[in-house]
């Protein structure tokens, strides 16, 4: 009998009997002891057997020996990946045609971040970049152009980079528009759940797929939620739609114990596993402690240890050929625990959310304690104070991923700062920016690495931080994150330098498919803003933060929020490049040369114009001067829309103004009144100073801002303050006390039941009826016209609907009524309509986005449509204001102008686009301000648009002082 034929396991490396090639076994053939097992000798192989004798092998050895050689694979790419012609991910039916990108300036991720090729041609073909640089294969070409389906693209030297990798999503689990049905992001069954799978509720309907990918967002890390402290198995997908419709046609790399069954496909090599942890806040809300979460996660991998030290104590017994060892046992394992398993086998990378310094510290102990690593920290709003224990973790310094500027919402983000990126870098930690989408739209996960860079990360680690970083942290770095021969077909060409704010792509291919219509998306705008404008291409200079960023660690993230100098004496404002100064004439200053000068006395303009004209020989000298290098004064910013001014810590309760009454639902205690007060609240009442959010705001610019709704409140008087004012007694603190009403419209869904048209029917009541009470009193003052009313509103039918209403009131009381929407994601279809009834609209959130079923009809603005909302609105003749929805983001409101004025295309003038963020906002709100009386704002290195510009002070007319920071 042939040795062949007799051994079931005689093919390749695999056919061994302990650690003996089967060659040279010695085989016993006596039927009757080979019924259902082979023996072999394992004296000569087995230290720990003095004397030979023979071992019963079980028929299924081979596959047992194969389970214990495949324990100490490690993941790594097939080998020549790079030298492969075709991608597993390339689809004939999506991508047959194959692209040369010729003339781009091309960022390659190479050279930690620095390598930029310029003038050079990247060809893609089946899904792979074939080849890239300045001298790319022409033989391959001549091949491509051959077979007829090359489509060639010259763009004329613009920036094109690797897709986009979004280290930490949510697209999918926590898909939008946000409906009941699909919410799969978090489990409630109990702190350690690694045994679940974000891939099982991935819903490929999800709006926001397609909007990142508008983004430049090629890849994501599909995470479940942070409810958990091990909340399961994260997933990598590439965005684009497939043929085939399914999740898991979308894996990127799918790992083996994916498919087929829950162990390893040993016949390729080892691929990467993903998994999500958290701690911190969001668990111990539900489970206990801190401690208890620590806990949690040690009773966890205390099993996991057993677990692999029983495999491998079970593996080097049969590597031993000590079969009888085991006889009657099998390999010890457990489906629910075995990714943690993997875990201590070096298999997964970990993406850990933990916010603070105790948080890292626990993890990073336990990370030792257990002998694994954590790819990544995630949020990590204190990393950059605690480098030295992120250096501790085990196997090395876990990559961070935070965002740029979503802090203080909690009290764990309470000390995240805007220069957390450049201090890590400076300590040599890999910085990540991530969306956490739907947290952030995932969008503009750019405009994180942008931010990023505004406040001093290198522009190489900027780009890094959302290609190559997170596809390294990822463990896919071989396939993405790069633009170089062999990597994924995954590439944007950009409209003008990526770390310029209101970038966008002109074309996005994923696994080398275009995802935008058209070969080129905004043509035009590639002729005015790249063809044209070389200055947009190149990398903008941004201002420096050296003072701030040091104190910045100094305070530990809390660092003194005051002006450093503030003086009712004569200012003297050089290099003044424009002014907008209500009252005196436009100053623009088109050369270098002939930059102007604008004078201060007790706070108010004395002159705006030339150095001869504003600073005559003989004139007097003053207290201070500034050069603005060039740069802007202005209006000031107005927020609106954010909680600012209502809140210290948004999510802490007793940091803010406390739940209100919504009077659909509630019983109104009482002391309140009768029924006619409705629960009408002031939200003056409410007001607080001196918060970090309302500080920070002031410091940029934003020194007017208006309270929306109170939390819980369906109609609440709003009113407009100083972000840097001291107290509310303070003389300037309060610009408006019922500046308007305003009244959330809400769809019946968790928490209300209460209908549309009961709600309009409250509305007609309330306008129509006079009611006594000093609150409820501000409706007829709105039904007179006195006074606006904010609708908070998204749907158009509803929109119509309030339409009427306003039409029925008017015809009663022969008033105008003042309208405002807010919100509005749908109010372009009804631009016309609005206009006609003198309505003005407030775009809140300022880029729109379908949340809620509301929003379905919203324009996504281009590069998907040719237009966006606020031209739309702008052409029908609406007055638009832009608002915020965090009171974090209040301070760099400036940018959402800059937004609107690249999106549309030069419709607007840059003057209309700052209208938005300031004036008109003031002007919807009925805010009246003496010229004299006006803030304004002093920006130096350009205007508030771009990211060589900070404000560096404010005006307060009423006050009579100049505040420089
Ligand atoms: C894209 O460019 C190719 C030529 O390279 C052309 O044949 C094709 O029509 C273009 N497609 C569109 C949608 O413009
Ligand atoms: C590439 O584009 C740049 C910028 O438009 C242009 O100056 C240069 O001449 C182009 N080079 C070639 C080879 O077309
Ligand atoms: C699963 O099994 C199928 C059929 O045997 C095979 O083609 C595929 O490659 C396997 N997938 C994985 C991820 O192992
Ligand atoms: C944590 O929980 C809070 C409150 O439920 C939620 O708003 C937030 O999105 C969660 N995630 C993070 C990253 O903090």
């Amino acid at each position: 009998m042939s040795l062949k034929s007799t051994l079931p396991f005689s093919n390749g490396a695999n056919a061994r009997c302990g650690n003996v090639n089967v060659r040279n076994l010695i085989i016993i053939t006596t039927i009757g002891i080979v019924a259902s097992t082979y023996l072999c000798v394992s004296t000569l192989y087995s230290p720990r057997s003095p004397y030979a004798h023979l071992q019963h092998v079980p028929r299924n050895a081979p596959s047992i020996l194969a389970k214990c050689a495949s324990l100490n694979a490690v993941p790594s790419p097939p080998p020549n990946f790079h030298s492969r012609d075709s991608s597993d991910r390339y689809d004939p039916l999506l991508g047959a045609q194959s692209t040369l990108i010729r003339n781009a300036t091309i960022w390659t991720g190479g050279d930690l971040g620095r390598e930029v090729i310029h003038g050079g041609d990247i060809l893609l073909d089946k899904g792979v970049v074939r080849s890239i640089g300045k001298d790319i294969d022409e033989k391959l070409l001549k091949t491509l152009k051959a077979n007829d389906n090359l489509v060639e693209l010259n763009v004329e030297g613009a920036w094109v980079m690797p897709g986009i990798v979004d280290l930490h999503s949510h697209l999918g689990v926590h898909p939008s528009p946000h409906l009941l049905g699909a919410m799969d992001g978090n489990s409630p069954h109990g702190p350690i759940v690694p045994w679940l799978r974000s891939i099982d509720g991935l819903n490929t309907h999800d709006e926001a797929l397609k909007l990142a990918v508008a983004g430049g967002v090629t890849t994501a890390q599909v995470l479940p939620g942070s409810a958990n402290a091990i909340g399961g198995q994260a997933f990598i997908i590439k965005l684009r739609p497939t043929t085939e419709r399914s999740p898991t046609a979308m894996i990127v790399e799918p790992p083996h114990t994916l498919s087929n069954d829950s162990t390893s496909d040993t016949s390729q090599p080892l691929r990467w596993r993903h998994l999500k942890q958290a701690c911190g806040e969001n668990i111990s809300r539900r489970y206990g402690t801190r401690m208890d979460v620590i806990w949690a996660f040690r009773e966890a991998y205390d099993t996991a240890r057993k677990l692999k030290v029983a495999q491998d104590d079970y593996c080097a017994k049969v590597e031993a050929g000590l079969w009888d060892d085991i006889k009657g046992e099998t390999f010890p394992e457990e489906l629910k625990w075995e990714v943690l398993v993997d875990v201590l086998r070096g298999r997964v990378r970990i993406s850990n959310h933990c916010y603070e310094e105790v948080d890292l510290d626990d993890l990073v102990r336990i990370s030792n304690e257990f002998k694994f690593h954590i790819a990544s920290f995630h949020h990590a709003a204190e990393a950059w104070l605690v480098p030295e224990v992120l250096k501790r973790m085990h196997g090395g310094p876990p990559a961070i991923a935070i965002f740029a500027n979503n802090h203080r919402k909690k009290r764990e983000a309470f000390r995240g700062s805007e220069f957390a990126p450049r201090v890590l870098a400076n300590n040599g930690i890999p910085v990540v920016m991530k969306s956490d989408h739907p947290v952030l739209n995932s969008r503009y996960l750019l405009y994180e690495a942008q931010q990023a860079h505004f406040f001093s990360l290198s522009p190489d680690l900027a780009l890094s931080s959302i290609f190559t970083t997170p596809a390294k942290a990822a463990g896919i770095d071989h396939r993405v994150g790069y633009l170089r021969k062999g990597y994924d077909a995954d590439v944007v060409v950009w409209d003008m330098n990526p770390l310029r704010f209101g970038a966008r792509p002109r074309q996005v291919w994923i696994d080398g498919i275009p995802q935008l219509g058209g070969n080129l998306s905004l043509v035009s705008a590639s002729k005015s803003l790249v063809g044209q404008d070389k200055g947009l291409r190149s990398i903008p200079k941004v201002p420096n933060w050296d003072k701030e960023r040091e104190d910045a660690v100094k305070y530990e993230g809390l660092p003194p929020l005051a002006p450093k100098t503030i003086t009712q004496n004569k200012v003297i404002i050089r290099s003044v490049k424009e002014a907008w100064i209500p009252g005196w004439m436009d100053v623009k200053y088109e050369s270098e040369k002939t930059l102007g000068v604008v004078v201060f006395e007790n706070g108010k303009v004395s002159c705006a114009g030339t150095e001869l004209a504003c600073l005559p020989p003989g004139s007097s000298s003053a207290a201070e001067e500034i050069d603005l290098r060039g740069g802007f004064i202005g209006p000031p910013l107005f927020s609106f829309g954010s909680p600012l001014g209502l809140e210290d810590i948004l999510l802490e309760d007793s940091t803010g103004p406390g739940t209100s009454f919504n009077p659909y639902h509630a019983d109104l205690p009482k002391v309140l009144g009768d029924e006619s007060n409705t629960g009408i609240l002031k939200s003056v009442d409410s007001l607080r100073f001196g918060t970090r959010n309302g500080l920070k705001a002031h410091l940029g610019g934003v020194t007017l801002a208006s309270t929306s709704s109170l939390p819980g409140s369906i109609f609440t008087i709003t009113s407009v303050f100083r972000t840097g004012a001291k107290h509310a007694l303070d003389p300037n603190a309060i610009v408006q006390e019922a500046a308007a009403i305003h009244v959330i419209i809400e769809r019946p869904s968790r928490s209300s039941s209460i209908s549309v048209s009961a709600q309009i029917a409250a509305l007609r009541k309330l306008l129509l009826q006079s009611s006594e009470g000093e609150e409820a009193e501000v409706f007829s003052r709105v039904a007179q016209g006195e006074i606006p009313i904010i609708f908070e509103v998204n749907n158009a039918d509803i929109i119509a609907a309030l339409i009427r209403l306003k039409k029925a009131v008017e015809l009663k009381t022969s008033k105008q009524l003042r309208v405002v929407l807010v919100g509005a994601s749908e109010a372009h279809l009804l631009a016309s309509e609005i206009a006609q009834e003198n309505i003005g609209v407030i775009l809140n959130p300022a880029k729109s986005y379908p949340n809620e079923w509301d929003d379905a009809r919203f324009l996504p603005g281009p590069p998907i449509t040719n237009t966006s909302s606020v031209v739309e609105l702008v052409k029908a003749g609406v007055t638009v204001g832009l608002g915020v929805q965090g009171g974090n983001e209040a301070w760099l409101s400036r940018f959402d102008a800059t937004w609107a004025f690249v999106d549309s295309d030069e419709y607007l003038t840059k003057r209309q686009a700052y209208q938005m963020v300031s004036t008109n906002l003031e002007k919807l709100l009925g805010i009246e301000i003496n010229d004299s009386e006006r803030d304004l704002i002093l920006v130096r290195g350009g205007d508030i648009f771009d990211a060589e510009s900070r404000v560096v002070g404010v005006s307060i007319g009423v006050k009579g002082v100049v505040e420089l920071f």
